[in-house]
């Protein structure tokens, strides 16, 4: 037996347990072990395509690494730090360029919000622009994400600047510790991995204001109203939000699984995130009014299909 398929029955087998303890999200957990059990081959995976695909109602779907399994989360971020970092079809580029340009034009030390950071690659190509150019200010960035081995993967991933930045992690940061921390620092950027629940920002961080926040490829993670509600927080806490994610796309969904088939994890990752996507139709129809960009093709006509959202206080309802 293949690796992809030792790999395929383990998960089957976390799932089945999983169901039986777990009924929060057993729609998604059985929506989860149907894929799994149907994508031993790519005929079966095409008629998963055809016949349960239609069937799945996007917007309550959770992936795999939704279940709070912290090995799968770590494999989750270590693919997507390999897709992320690939020229072709330069995934994330368009929010690299856009938030370390709007770092560059400030000339004020900033305290910036990172929400979902996961692997920390989208910060990483951040930050190696800023210590390319002359911003002689200093930087601090709260990492946010509930999960411990993407704290780990991050500052792995960031230690290749070890010279220019300071990284700590603190489970549950509170806001004097967070003064503390900048005020200690002497080095020009300070990276802060914190659980905090992003939900409670307003009530955690009650006198500060982030001069920035951005998240990438974390808003389809949530339900309907907590999309609104980090809407919110964030019009409230942060002078600008960059937002970053992908729109759904048949065609785009069965092209990224052809490229991960062998990791089955990315593989769920990048199938039942498109599934959750905002359709394309609904962004070109916002962005009538609010300042949403799409980005359907990379270089050399590859397929991208994502979009920057920058949201200020304009927006204010
Ligand atoms: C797909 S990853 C994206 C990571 C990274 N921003 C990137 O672009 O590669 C989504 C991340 O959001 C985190 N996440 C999902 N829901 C969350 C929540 N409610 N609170 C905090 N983190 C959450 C996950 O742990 C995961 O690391």
């Amino acid at each position: 037996m293949n690796n992809r398929e030792l790999k395929r029955i383990e998960i089957i087998s976390y799932l089945e347990d999983l169901s039986k303890t777990d009924s929060q999200f057993s729609t998604s957990i059985q929506e989860n072990l149907i894929f799994f059990e149907k994508i031993s081959s790519l005929k079966g995976f095409f008629d998963w395509v055809k016949n349960n695909m239609p069937t799945i109602n996007g917007e309550q779907l959770k992936e795999l690494t939704d279940f709070g399994n912290e090995k799968y989360s770590e494999e989750l971020h270590i693919g997507m730090i390999k897709v992320e970092r690939g020229f072709v079809p330069g995934f994330i580029t368009p929010m690299v360029k856009k938030v370390s340009s709007y770092i560059l034009s400030c000339n004020n030390s900033l305290l910036i919000a990172d929400l979902g950071s996961g692997s920390a690659e989208l910060m990483r190509q951040i930050i190696k622009r800023v210590l390319k150019s002359d911003f002689k200010q200093k930087i601090t960035i709260v990492a946010f994400d509930r999960s411990e081995s993407s704290h780990n993967i991050a500052a792995e991933n960031l230690a290749v600047f070890a010279n220019d930045i300071e990284i700590t992690k603190v489970p549950q940061l509170k806001e004097e510790e967070l003064v503390n921390i900048i005020n200690k620092s002497d080095k020009k950027i300070n990276v802060i991995l914190v659980q905090n629940n992003i939900f409670n920002i307003a009530k955690d961080f009650k006198n500060t204001t982030f001069d920035m926040s951005y998240h990438s490829f974390f808003k389809h993670h949530l339900d309907v109203e907590y999309k609104n509600e980090l809407d919110n927080i964030l019009l409230e806490k942060s002078k600008i939000t960059f937002e970053y994610d992908g729109f759904h796309s048949k065609f785009g969904l069965i092209l990224q699984a052809l490229f991960v088939w062998k990791q089955l994890v990315l593989l769920n990752g990048a199938v039942f995130s498109n599934l959750r996507y905002y359709k394309k139709e609904f962004l070109k129809g916002k962005a009538k009014n609010e300042n949403i960009i799409l980005y359907g093709m990379g270089p050399m006509f590859s397929h991208r299909g994502t979009y920057l959202r920058t949201l200020t206080n304009a927006d204010k309802k």
